[in-house]
Protein backbone atom coordinates (compact mmCIF):
# COMPACT_ATOMS: atom_id res chain seq x y z
CA UNK A 1 0.00 0.00 0.00
CA UNK A 2 2.94 2.15 0.82
CA UNK A 3 3.97 2.06 -3.34
CA UNK A 4 2.73 4.51 -5.99
CA UNK A 5 0.45 2.51 -8.32
CA UNK A 6 1.11 2.67 -12.23
CA UNK A 7 -1.10 4.25 -14.75
CA UNK A 8 -1.00 4.00 -18.82
CA UNK A 9 -2.33 5.02 -21.48
CA UNK A 10 -5.40 3.20 -24.03
CA UNK A 11 -2.46 2.33 -26.47
CA UNK A 12 0.03 0.91 -23.03
CA UNK A 13 -2.98 -0.97 -21.66
CA UNK A 14 -3.74 -2.66 -25.35
CA UNK A 15 -0.50 -3.58 -25.19
CA UNK A 16 -0.72 -5.10 -21.88
CA UNK A 17 -3.81 -6.97 -23.55
CA UNK A 18 -2.22 -8.35 -26.60
CA UNK A 19 0.68 -9.34 -24.37
CA UNK A 20 -1.19 -11.34 -22.20
CA UNK A 21 -2.57 -13.17 -24.88
CA UNK A 22 0.01 -13.74 -27.57
CA UNK A 23 3.10 -13.97 -25.35
CA UNK A 24 1.48 -15.33 -22.81
CA UNK A 25 -0.91 -17.49 -24.09
CA UNK A 26 -4.34 -15.91 -22.69
CA UNK A 27 -7.64 -16.80 -24.70
CA UNK A 28 -8.88 -13.39 -25.64
CA UNK A 29 -12.74 -14.59 -24.94
CA UNK A 30 -11.67 -16.19 -21.39
CA UNK A 31 -9.80 -12.30 -20.58
CA UNK A 32 -12.80 -11.01 -21.58
CA UNK A 33 -15.02 -13.54 -19.39
CA UNK A 34 -12.70 -12.47 -16.70
CA UNK A 35 -13.43 -9.00 -17.09
CA UNK A 36 -17.12 -9.67 -16.79
CA UNK A 37 -16.94 -11.82 -14.22
CA UNK A 38 -15.23 -9.11 -12.01
CA UNK A 39 -17.37 -6.62 -13.10
CA UNK A 40 -20.52 -8.41 -12.58
CA UNK A 41 -18.88 -9.90 -9.03
CA UNK A 42 -18.76 -6.07 -7.97
CA UNK A 43 -22.33 -5.18 -9.15
CA UNK A 44 -23.43 -8.15 -6.36
CA UNK A 45 -21.64 -7.24 -3.93
CA UNK A 46 -21.88 -2.99 -3.92
CA UNK A 47 -25.86 -3.60 -4.93
CA UNK A 48 -26.63 -6.68 -3.37
CA UNK A 49 -30.04 -5.99 -3.47
CA UNK A 50 -30.68 -4.56 -7.07
CA UNK A 51 -33.22 -7.30 -8.34
CA UNK A 52 -33.56 -6.00 -11.92
CA UNK A 53 -30.51 -5.05 -13.80
CA UNK A 54 -29.70 -3.36 -17.47
CA UNK A 55 -26.71 -3.45 -19.35
CA UNK A 56 -26.17 -1.32 -22.13
CA UNK A 57 -23.47 -2.66 -24.79
CA UNK A 58 -21.65 -0.66 -27.30
CA UNK A 59 -20.02 -2.11 -30.66
CA UNK A 60 -16.66 -2.64 -29.43
CA UNK A 61 -15.18 -5.14 -27.29
CA UNK A 62 -16.20 -3.04 -24.38
CA UNK A 63 -19.66 -4.08 -25.55
CA UNK A 64 -18.70 -7.50 -25.38
CA UNK A 65 -17.82 -7.05 -21.72
CA UNK A 66 -21.34 -5.77 -21.45
CA UNK A 67 -22.50 -9.05 -22.72
CA UNK A 68 -20.48 -11.25 -20.67
CA UNK A 69 -22.38 -9.08 -17.45
CA UNK A 70 -25.60 -10.15 -19.10
CA UNK A 71 -25.19 -13.92 -19.81
CA UNK A 72 -23.19 -14.47 -16.26
CA UNK A 73 -26.70 -12.73 -14.34
CA UNK A 74 -28.88 -14.59 -16.84
CA UNK A 75 -27.33 -18.01 -15.34
CA UNK A 76 -27.53 -16.60 -11.69
CA UNK A 77 -31.33 -16.34 -12.10
CA UNK A 78 -31.00 -11.62 -11.97
CA UNK A 79 -33.98 -10.56 -14.17
CA UNK A 80 -31.48 -8.43 -16.60
CA UNK A 81 -32.62 -6.83 -19.91
CA UNK A 82 -29.57 -6.23 -22.50
CA UNK A 83 -29.76 -3.40 -25.01
CA UNK A 84 -27.48 -3.37 -28.09
CA UNK A 85 -26.82 0.52 -28.83
CA UNK A 86 -25.36 -0.19 -32.24
CA UNK A 87 -26.08 -3.52 -34.38
CA UNK A 88 -24.64 -6.53 -32.52
CA UNK A 89 -24.82 -8.32 -36.06
CA UNK A 90 -21.88 -6.13 -36.85
CA UNK A 91 -19.81 -7.01 -34.20
CA UNK A 92 -16.89 -9.41 -34.36
CA UNK A 93 -13.66 -11.00 -32.56
CA UNK A 94 -14.17 -11.85 -28.90
CA UNK A 95 -17.01 -9.37 -28.59
CA UNK A 96 -19.24 -11.51 -30.90
CA UNK A 97 -18.50 -14.67 -28.76
CA UNK A 98 -19.16 -12.74 -25.99
CA UNK A 99 -23.01 -11.79 -27.54
CA UNK A 100 -23.32 -15.56 -28.59
CA UNK A 101 -22.33 -16.73 -24.63
CA UNK A 102 -25.04 -14.02 -23.12
CA UNK A 103 -27.83 -15.17 -25.95
CA UNK A 104 -27.09 -19.12 -25.02
CA UNK A 105 -27.44 -18.05 -21.75
CA UNK A 106 -30.69 -16.69 -22.40
CA UNK A 107 -30.73 -13.04 -23.11
CA UNK A 108 -32.72 -11.38 -25.28
CA UNK A 109 -30.89 -8.52 -26.36
CA UNK A 110 -32.75 -5.56 -27.52
CA UNK A 111 -31.51 -3.27 -30.38
CA UNK A 112 -31.64 0.47 -29.14
CA UNK A 113 -32.32 1.32 -32.60
CA UNK A 114 -35.80 -0.61 -32.35
CA UNK A 115 -36.84 1.01 -29.20
CA UNK A 116 -39.03 4.07 -28.71
CA UNK A 117 -38.21 6.61 -26.68
CA UNK A 118 -40.59 5.79 -24.07
CA UNK A 119 -39.79 2.12 -23.74
CA UNK A 120 -36.13 2.85 -23.19
CA UNK A 121 -37.08 5.42 -20.70
CA UNK A 122 -39.15 2.59 -18.78
CA UNK A 123 -36.56 0.23 -18.98
CA UNK A 124 -34.24 2.83 -16.97
CA UNK A 125 -37.11 3.39 -14.41
CA UNK A 126 -37.64 -0.50 -13.73
CA UNK A 127 -34.48 -0.77 -13.41
CA UNK A 128 -32.27 -1.19 -10.16
CA UNK A 129 -28.78 -0.82 -11.76
CA UNK A 130 -27.25 0.08 -14.88
CA UNK A 131 -24.26 -1.31 -16.04
CA UNK A 132 -22.42 0.67 -18.96
CA UNK A 133 -20.48 -0.98 -21.20
CA UNK A 134 -21.08 1.64 -24.65
CA UNK A 135 -17.78 2.97 -25.04
CA UNK A 136 -14.32 1.89 -23.44
CA UNK A 137 -10.68 2.88 -24.53
CA UNK A 138 -11.90 2.47 -27.75
CA UNK A 139 -13.46 6.18 -27.74
CA UNK A 140 -12.41 8.28 -30.24
CA UNK A 141 -13.02 12.13 -30.94
CA UNK A 142 -16.42 13.12 -29.41
CA UNK A 143 -19.36 11.46 -28.80
CA UNK A 144 -21.58 10.44 -31.69
CA UNK A 145 -25.69 9.76 -31.79
CA UNK A 146 -26.85 7.72 -30.60
CA UNK A 147 -24.84 7.05 -27.94
CA UNK A 148 -24.57 10.81 -26.64
CA UNK A 149 -28.68 11.14 -26.10
CA UNK A 150 -28.21 7.14 -24.39
CA UNK A 151 -25.57 8.91 -21.83
CA UNK A 152 -27.44 12.22 -21.25
CA UNK A 153 -30.78 9.75 -20.41
CA UNK A 154 -28.80 8.18 -17.98
CA UNK A 155 -27.40 11.11 -16.03
CA UNK A 156 -30.92 12.51 -15.92
CA UNK A 157 -32.04 9.47 -14.35
CA UNK A 158 -31.56 8.50 -10.72
CA UNK A 159 -30.28 4.95 -11.17
CA UNK A 160 -26.99 4.70 -10.21
CA UNK A 161 -24.37 3.14 -12.74
CA UNK A 162 -21.64 0.73 -12.83
CA UNK A 163 -18.98 2.11 -15.34
CA UNK A 164 -17.01 -0.98 -17.11
CA UNK A 165 -13.07 -0.09 -17.51
CA UNK A 166 -14.56 3.43 -17.79
CA UNK A 167 -17.44 5.31 -17.85
CA UNK A 168 -18.83 5.54 -21.45
CA UNK A 169 -17.51 9.40 -23.01
CA UNK A 170 -14.77 9.86 -20.59
CA UNK A 171 -11.23 10.24 -22.08
CA UNK A 172 -8.97 7.58 -21.32
CA UNK A 173 -5.80 9.08 -21.25
CA UNK A 174 -6.59 12.48 -20.17
CA UNK A 175 -9.72 12.36 -18.14
CA UNK A 176 -11.62 14.89 -20.43
CA UNK A 177 -15.13 14.70 -21.06
CA UNK A 178 -15.51 14.11 -24.90
CA UNK A 179 -18.81 16.22 -24.85
CA UNK A 180 -20.78 13.97 -22.55
CA UNK A 181 -20.14 11.27 -20.12
CA UNK A 182 -21.90 8.82 -17.74
CA UNK A 183 -21.53 9.79 -14.38
CA UNK A 184 -21.10 6.52 -12.62
CA UNK A 185 -21.27 5.38 -9.24
CA UNK A 186 -18.50 3.51 -9.41
CA UNK A 187 -15.85 2.48 -11.76
CA UNK A 188 -14.46 -1.32 -12.44
CA UNK A 189 -11.15 -0.51 -14.81
CA UNK A 190 -9.01 -3.68 -16.14
CA UNK A 191 -5.32 -5.09 -16.68
CA UNK A 192 -4.05 -1.38 -16.32
CA UNK A 193 -5.44 1.13 -14.77
CA UNK A 194 -6.87 4.27 -16.82
CA UNK A 195 -4.04 7.71 -16.31
CA UNK A 196 -7.64 9.20 -17.16
CA UNK A 197 -9.53 7.77 -14.54
CA UNK A 198 -7.76 10.04 -11.68
CA UNK A 199 -7.72 13.97 -13.22
CA UNK A 200 -9.66 16.28 -15.48
CA UNK A 201 -13.54 15.35 -15.04
CA UNK A 202 -12.97 11.88 -14.02
CA UNK A 203 -14.32 12.50 -10.61
CA UNK A 204 -17.46 13.84 -11.63
CA UNK A 205 -17.70 10.43 -13.72
CA UNK A 206 -16.09 7.86 -12.13
CA UNK A 207 -17.39 7.33 -7.82
CA UNK A 208 -14.73 4.95 -6.43
CA UNK A 209 -12.38 3.46 -9.02
CA UNK A 210 -11.72 -0.53 -8.26
CA UNK A 211 -8.84 -2.13 -9.86
CA UNK A 212 -8.48 -6.22 -11.48
CA UNK A 213 -5.71 -7.34 -13.25
CA UNK A 214 -7.87 -10.29 -14.46
CA UNK A 215 -5.20 -12.79 -13.03
CA UNK A 216 -2.63 -12.41 -15.95
CA UNK A 217 0.91 -12.96 -14.85
CA UNK A 218 2.78 -10.03 -13.14
CA UNK A 219 5.06 -10.13 -16.39
CA UNK A 220 2.61 -8.93 -18.82
CA UNK A 221 3.03 -5.38 -17.32
CA UNK A 222 7.12 -5.43 -17.78
CA UNK A 223 5.77 -5.09 -21.31
CA UNK A 224 5.31 -1.64 -20.06
CA UNK A 225 8.55 -0.47 -18.04
CA UNK A 226 7.21 2.94 -18.69
CA UNK A 227 3.82 3.79 -17.33
CA UNK A 228 2.79 7.26 -18.40
CA UNK A 229 1.98 8.70 -14.63
CA UNK A 230 2.34 6.97 -10.72
CA UNK A 231 -0.55 7.09 -8.81
CA UNK A 232 0.09 8.47 -5.15
CA UNK A 233 -2.29 7.19 -2.23
CA UNK A 234 -2.14 9.11 0.92
CA UNK A 235 -0.64 6.36 2.59
CA UNK A 236 2.43 6.07 -0.28
CA UNK A 237 3.08 9.91 -0.36
CA UNK A 238 3.16 10.00 3.82
CA UNK A 239 5.08 7.01 4.45
CA UNK A 240 7.94 9.38 2.59
CA UNK A 241 7.24 12.37 5.04
CA UNK A 242 11.07 13.22 6.68
CA UNK A 243 11.57 11.29 10.04
CA UNK A 244 12.91 12.73 13.49
CA UNK A 245 15.69 10.84 15.27
CA UNK A 246 15.31 11.54 19.05
CA UNK A 247 18.00 13.66 19.22
CA UNK A 248 17.02 16.30 16.79
CA UNK A 249 17.16 20.22 17.26
CA UNK A 250 15.18 22.93 15.87
CA UNK A 251 18.04 23.85 13.34
CA UNK A 252 17.82 20.51 11.85
CA UNK A 253 14.12 20.70 10.95
CA UNK A 254 14.13 23.61 8.50
CA UNK A 255 14.03 27.45 8.64
CA UNK A 256 11.49 28.54 6.09
CA UNK A 257 10.77 32.01 4.84
CA UNK A 258 7.36 32.91 3.57
CA UNK A 259 7.58 35.90 1.80
CA UNK A 260 3.94 37.15 1.07
CA UNK A 261 1.13 39.89 2.54
CA UNK A 262 0.67 43.00 0.72
CA UNK A 263 -1.61 45.54 2.21
CA UNK A 264 -5.07 44.12 2.39
CA UNK A 265 -4.12 40.29 1.66
CA UNK A 266 -2.30 39.54 5.21
CA UNK A 267 -3.78 36.19 6.02
CA UNK A 268 -1.87 34.62 3.02
CA UNK A 269 0.89 34.78 4.42
CA UNK A 270 0.03 33.83 8.14
CA UNK A 271 -1.96 30.85 6.49
CA UNK A 272 1.46 29.42 4.98
CA UNK A 273 3.48 30.47 7.94
CA UNK A 274 1.55 28.48 10.40
CA UNK A 275 1.04 25.59 7.65
CA UNK A 276 5.03 25.55 7.93
CA UNK A 277 4.93 25.22 11.45
CA UNK A 278 2.14 22.16 11.64
CA UNK A 279 4.46 20.50 8.49
CA UNK A 280 7.20 20.24 10.92
CA UNK A 281 9.27 23.27 10.02
CA UNK A 282 11.56 24.00 13.34
CA UNK A 283 11.52 28.13 12.37
CA UNK A 284 9.30 30.03 10.52
CA UNK A 285 9.84 33.66 9.36
CA UNK A 286 7.46 35.72 7.91
CA UNK A 287 8.02 38.77 5.62
CA UNK A 288 5.04 40.76 5.21
CA UNK A 289 4.04 44.49 5.59
CA UNK A 290 4.62 45.79 8.55
CA UNK A 291 0.73 46.35 9.21
CA UNK A 292 0.48 42.32 9.38
CA UNK A 293 2.85 41.32 11.99
CA UNK A 294 0.81 42.28 14.98
CA UNK A 295 -2.18 39.91 13.43
CA UNK A 296 0.59 37.21 12.87
CA UNK A 297 2.20 37.01 16.75
CA UNK A 298 -1.34 37.75 17.80
CA UNK A 299 -2.96 34.41 15.95
CA UNK A 300 0.48 32.14 15.93
CA UNK A 301 3.17 33.62 18.57
CA UNK A 302 6.00 30.33 16.82
CA UNK A 303 6.22 32.53 13.52
CA UNK A 304 8.82 35.44 13.58
CA UNK A 305 6.86 38.18 11.84
CA UNK A 306 9.02 40.47 10.62
CA UNK A 307 7.99 43.94 8.44
CA UNK A 308 9.74 44.65 5.09
CA UNK A 309 8.77 47.48 3.09
CA UNK A 310 11.99 47.49 0.89
CA UNK A 311 13.66 44.26 -1.29
CA UNK A 312 17.03 44.70 1.07
CA UNK A 313 14.89 44.08 4.42
CA UNK A 314 14.54 40.20 2.66
CA UNK A 315 18.18 39.92 2.83
CA UNK A 316 19.31 39.28 6.02
CA UNK A 317 16.48 36.75 6.15
CA UNK A 318 17.17 35.40 2.96
CA UNK A 319 20.68 34.53 4.16
CA UNK A 320 19.47 32.49 7.29
CA UNK A 321 17.09 30.23 5.72
CA UNK A 322 17.18 26.69 4.21
CA UNK A 323 13.67 27.27 2.16
CA UNK A 324 11.63 30.22 0.50
CA UNK A 325 8.05 30.02 -0.17
CA UNK A 326 7.21 33.32 -2.52
CA UNK A 327 3.75 34.25 -3.03
CA UNK A 328 1.14 33.94 -0.82
CA UNK A 329 -0.91 37.41 -0.79
CA UNK A 330 2.50 38.87 -2.60
CA UNK A 331 0.15 41.32 -4.82
CA UNK A 332 1.34 42.75 -7.92
CA UNK A 333 2.65 46.08 -7.11
CA UNK A 334 6.43 47.28 -6.51
CA UNK A 335 6.78 45.72 -2.99
CA UNK A 336 5.45 42.11 -4.75
CA UNK A 337 7.92 43.13 -7.60
CA UNK A 338 10.90 43.74 -4.97
CA UNK A 339 10.42 40.98 -3.33
CA UNK A 340 10.52 38.53 -5.85
CA UNK A 341 13.45 39.70 -7.45
CA UNK A 342 15.57 39.16 -4.23
CA UNK A 343 13.90 35.70 -3.93
CA UNK A 344 14.95 34.76 -7.61
CA UNK A 345 18.90 35.52 -6.08
CA UNK A 346 18.36 32.87 -3.43
CA UNK A 347 20.17 29.65 -4.19
CA UNK A 348 18.10 27.57 -2.04
CA UNK A 349 14.56 25.77 -2.84
CA UNK A 350 12.05 27.56 -3.11
CA UNK A 351 7.74 27.43 -3.84
CA UNK A 352 6.55 30.23 -6.16
CA UNK A 353 2.78 30.23 -5.61
CA UNK A 354 -0.03 32.74 -6.52
CA UNK A 355 1.12 36.21 -7.51
CA UNK A 356 4.54 35.12 -7.85
CA UNK A 357 3.54 33.33 -10.51
CA UNK A 358 1.90 36.21 -12.53
CA UNK A 359 5.21 38.22 -11.76
CA UNK A 360 7.23 35.84 -12.47
CA UNK A 361 6.31 35.84 -16.05
CA UNK A 362 7.06 39.75 -16.22
CA UNK A 363 10.52 39.33 -14.35
CA UNK A 364 11.50 35.95 -15.26
CA UNK A 365 12.53 33.01 -13.41
CA UNK A 366 16.15 32.24 -12.32
CA UNK A 367 18.47 30.54 -15.08
CA UNK A 368 18.16 27.28 -13.00
CA UNK A 369 14.85 26.49 -11.23
CA UNK A 370 15.65 23.48 -10.60
CA UNK A 371 15.06 23.59 -7.09
CA UNK A 372 11.97 25.51 -7.27
CA UNK A 373 8.84 24.41 -7.31
CA UNK A 374 5.33 25.81 -9.27
CA UNK A 375 2.15 25.94 -7.83
CA UNK A 376 -0.31 27.06 -10.80
CA UNK A 377 -3.75 25.89 -10.19
CA UNK A 378 -5.82 25.39 -14.21
CA UNK A 379 -6.00 29.29 -14.35
CA UNK A 380 -2.22 30.23 -13.56
CA UNK A 381 -1.24 27.29 -15.68
CA UNK A 382 -3.12 28.84 -18.43
CA UNK A 383 -1.46 31.98 -17.93
CA UNK A 384 1.55 30.90 -18.15
CA UNK A 385 0.93 29.01 -21.04
CA UNK A 386 -0.56 31.78 -22.85
CA UNK A 387 -3.72 29.91 -23.53
CA UNK A 388 -7.15 29.30 -21.97
CA UNK A 389 -8.59 27.30 -18.91
CA UNK A 390 -10.20 24.81 -21.12
CA UNK A 391 -6.84 23.80 -23.12
CA UNK A 392 -5.28 23.19 -19.79
CA UNK A 393 -8.41 21.00 -18.73
CA UNK A 394 -8.54 19.24 -22.23
CA UNK A 395 -5.22 17.69 -21.28
CA UNK A 396 -3.94 18.15 -17.67
CA UNK A 397 -0.96 15.74 -18.59
CA UNK A 398 -0.10 17.68 -21.62
CA UNK A 399 -0.28 21.03 -19.85
CA UNK A 400 1.81 20.14 -16.65
CA UNK A 401 4.76 18.83 -19.42
CA UNK A 402 4.84 21.86 -21.20
CA UNK A 403 4.91 24.00 -17.78
CA UNK A 404 7.69 21.81 -16.69
CA UNK A 405 9.84 22.08 -20.07
CA UNK A 406 9.38 25.65 -20.14
CA UNK A 407 10.80 26.21 -16.62
CA UNK A 408 12.77 23.38 -15.71
CA UNK A 409 11.26 23.15 -12.26
CA UNK A 410 8.84 20.94 -10.49
CA UNK A 411 5.42 21.63 -11.00
CA UNK A 412 2.17 20.75 -9.53
CA UNK A 413 -0.78 21.33 -11.57
CA UNK A 414 -3.51 22.07 -9.01
CA UNK A 415 -7.33 20.34 -9.46
CA UNK A 416 -9.16 17.66 -8.44
CA UNK A 417 -6.53 14.76 -9.16
CA UNK A 418 -3.55 17.50 -8.46
CA UNK A 419 -0.60 16.69 -10.98
CA UNK A 420 3.15 16.81 -10.48
CA UNK A 421 5.90 16.55 -12.63
CA UNK A 422 9.68 17.45 -12.63
CA UNK A 423 12.29 17.72 -15.26
CA UNK A 424 12.59 13.89 -16.85
CA UNK A 425 10.51 12.68 -14.33
CA UNK A 426 7.11 10.40 -14.67
CA UNK A 427 4.35 12.51 -13.77
CA UNK A 428 2.79 12.06 -10.53
CA UNK A 429 -1.57 11.48 -9.55
CA UNK A 430 -2.07 12.75 -6.08
CA UNK A 431 -5.22 10.89 -4.72
CA UNK A 432 -7.34 12.38 -1.98
CA UNK A 433 -8.94 15.74 -1.17
CA UNK A 434 -12.43 17.24 -1.82
CA UNK A 435 -14.95 19.92 -3.58
CA UNK A 436 -14.61 21.16 0.15
CA UNK A 437 -11.08 22.75 -0.75
CA UNK A 438 -12.56 25.01 -3.18
CA UNK A 439 -12.28 28.21 -0.84
CA UNK A 440 -9.84 30.82 0.12
CA UNK A 441 -6.98 29.99 1.43
CA UNK A 442 -6.20 25.83 0.24
CA UNK A 443 -3.08 27.07 -1.84
CA UNK A 444 -1.54 29.36 0.45
CA UNK A 445 -1.32 26.34 2.84
CA UNK A 446 -0.31 24.02 0.18
CA UNK A 447 2.26 26.56 -0.39
CA UNK A 448 3.66 26.40 3.16
CA UNK A 449 3.86 22.65 3.70
CA UNK A 450 5.70 22.41 0.73
CA UNK A 451 7.94 25.08 2.13
CA UNK A 452 8.36 23.07 5.30
CA UNK A 453 9.10 19.82 3.09
CA UNK A 454 12.07 21.40 1.26
CA UNK A 455 13.14 23.14 4.77
CA UNK A 456 13.54 19.59 6.27
CA UNK A 457 15.75 18.27 3.48
CA UNK A 458 13.28 16.74 0.78
CA UNK A 459 13.73 17.34 -2.93
CA UNK A 460 11.53 19.00 -4.92
CA UNK A 461 9.67 15.98 -6.57
CA UNK A 462 9.26 14.14 -2.97
CA UNK A 463 8.20 17.21 -1.08
CA UNK A 464 5.81 18.13 -4.19
CA UNK A 465 4.62 14.89 -4.23
CA UNK A 466 4.15 14.22 -0.50
CA UNK A 467 3.21 18.14 0.41
CA UNK A 468 -0.04 17.77 -2.35
CA UNK A 469 -0.93 14.54 -0.67
CA UNK A 470 -0.40 15.07 3.19
CA UNK A 471 -2.86 18.37 1.61
CA UNK A 472 -5.57 16.61 0.39
CA UNK A 473 -5.38 13.88 3.24
CA UNK A 474 -5.55 16.66 5.80
CA UNK A 475 -8.68 17.90 4.12
CA UNK A 476 -10.06 14.79 4.19
CA UNK A 477 -9.72 14.04 7.31
CA UNK A 478 -11.01 18.17 8.30
CA UNK A 479 -14.05 17.07 6.47
CA UNK A 480 -15.72 15.03 9.16
CA UNK A 481 -16.37 17.82 11.00
CA UNK A 482 -17.00 20.58 9.16
CA UNK A 483 -18.75 19.17 6.11
CA UNK A 484 -18.23 20.41 2.23
CA UNK A 485 -19.18 23.48 2.76
CA UNK A 486 -17.90 24.51 6.11
CA UNK A 487 -14.13 23.40 5.70
CA UNK A 488 -11.50 26.12 5.67
CA UNK A 489 -8.35 26.36 4.83
CA UNK A 490 -7.44 26.74 8.70
CA UNK A 491 -8.99 23.99 9.35
CA UNK A 492 -6.43 21.81 7.29
CA UNK A 493 -3.38 23.46 9.38
CA UNK A 494 -5.30 22.06 12.72
CA UNK A 495 -5.04 18.69 10.80
CA UNK A 496 -1.80 18.35 9.21
CA UNK A 497 -0.75 16.29 12.45
CA UNK A 498 -3.56 13.56 12.89
CA UNK A 499 -3.70 13.19 9.28
CA UNK A 500 -0.13 11.68 8.99
CA UNK A 501 -0.38 10.27 12.60
CA UNK A 502 -3.08 8.22 11.31
CA UNK A 503 -2.43 7.30 8.28
CA UNK A 504 1.46 6.13 8.59
CA UNK A 505 2.58 6.01 11.85
CA UNK A 506 5.22 3.04 11.44
CA UNK A 507 6.65 4.81 8.47
CA UNK A 508 6.67 7.75 10.56
CA UNK A 509 8.40 6.26 13.83
CA UNK A 510 10.67 3.32 12.30
N1 LIG B 1 -18.90 8.04 -30.68
C1 LIG B 1 -19.60 6.90 -30.79
N2 LIG B 1 -19.02 5.70 -30.95
C2 LIG B 1 -17.70 5.62 -30.97
C3 LIG B 1 -16.89 6.78 -30.83
C4 LIG B 1 -17.55 8.01 -30.71
N3 LIG B 1 -16.88 9.13 -30.58
N4 LIG B 1 -15.60 6.39 -30.88
C5 LIG B 1 -15.59 5.06 -31.03
N5 LIG B 1 -16.85 4.60 -31.10
C6 LIG B 1 -17.26 3.19 -31.23
C7 LIG B 1 -16.55 2.44 -32.31
O1 LIG B 1 -17.22 2.59 -33.50
C8 LIG B 1 -16.62 1.03 -31.79
O2 LIG B 1 -17.83 0.42 -32.06
O3 LIG B 1 -16.92 2.53 -30.03
C9 LIG B 1 -16.57 1.19 -30.32
C10 LIG B 1 -15.21 0.87 -29.79
O4 LIG B 1 -15.16 1.22 -28.43
P1 LIG B 1 -14.54 0.28 -27.33
O5 LIG B 1 -15.41 -0.85 -27.05
O6 LIG B 1 -14.15 1.19 -26.24
O7 LIG B 1 -13.18 -0.14 -28.04
P2 LIG B 1 -12.47 -1.51 -28.21
O8 LIG B 1 -11.08 -1.18 -28.58
O9 LIG B 1 -13.25 -2.41 -29.06
O10 LIG B 1 -12.49 -2.12 -26.73
C11 LIG B 1 -11.77 -1.61 -25.66
O11 LIG B 1 -12.56 -3.47 -24.46
O12 LIG B 1 -11.04 -4.62 -23.26
C12 LIG B 1 -12.29 -4.03 -23.21
O13 LIG B 1 -13.55 -2.67 -21.77
C13 LIG B 1 -12.26 -2.87 -22.26
O14 LIG B 1 -12.24 -0.47 -22.63
C14 LIG B 1 -11.84 -1.71 -23.15
C15 LIG B 1 -12.48 -2.06 -24.44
Amino acid sequence: PDQPLPLYTAEQVRNLDRTAIEDFGVDGFDLMKRAGKAAFRLARRRWPEARQLLVLCGGGNNGGDGYVVAGLAAQQGIACHCVAVSDPSKLSGTAASAFAFARESGIHVLSFESLDEGRFGALLAESDLVVDTLLGTGLSGEVRKPYAGVIEQLNASSVPVLAVDIPSGLCSGTGRVLGTAVRAAATITFIGRKAGLYTGRARDCTGPVSFDDLSVDPAVHDAEPEPSAWLWSPEAALARLPRRHPTTHKGECGRVLVVGGDEGMGGAGILAGEAALRCGAGLVFLATRGAHVPAALARRPEIQARAVEHGNDLDPLLERVDAVVAGPGLGRSAWGQQMLQRVAGFSGPVVADADALALMQQQGLPADAGQWILTPHPGEAARLLGGGVPEVEADRYQALATLVEQHGATVILKGAGSLVGAPGRTPAVIEGGNPGMATAGMGDVLSGALGALLGQGMDPLGAAITGAAWHAAAADHALARTGEWGLLAGDLIQAFGSTAGCVAPEAVRD
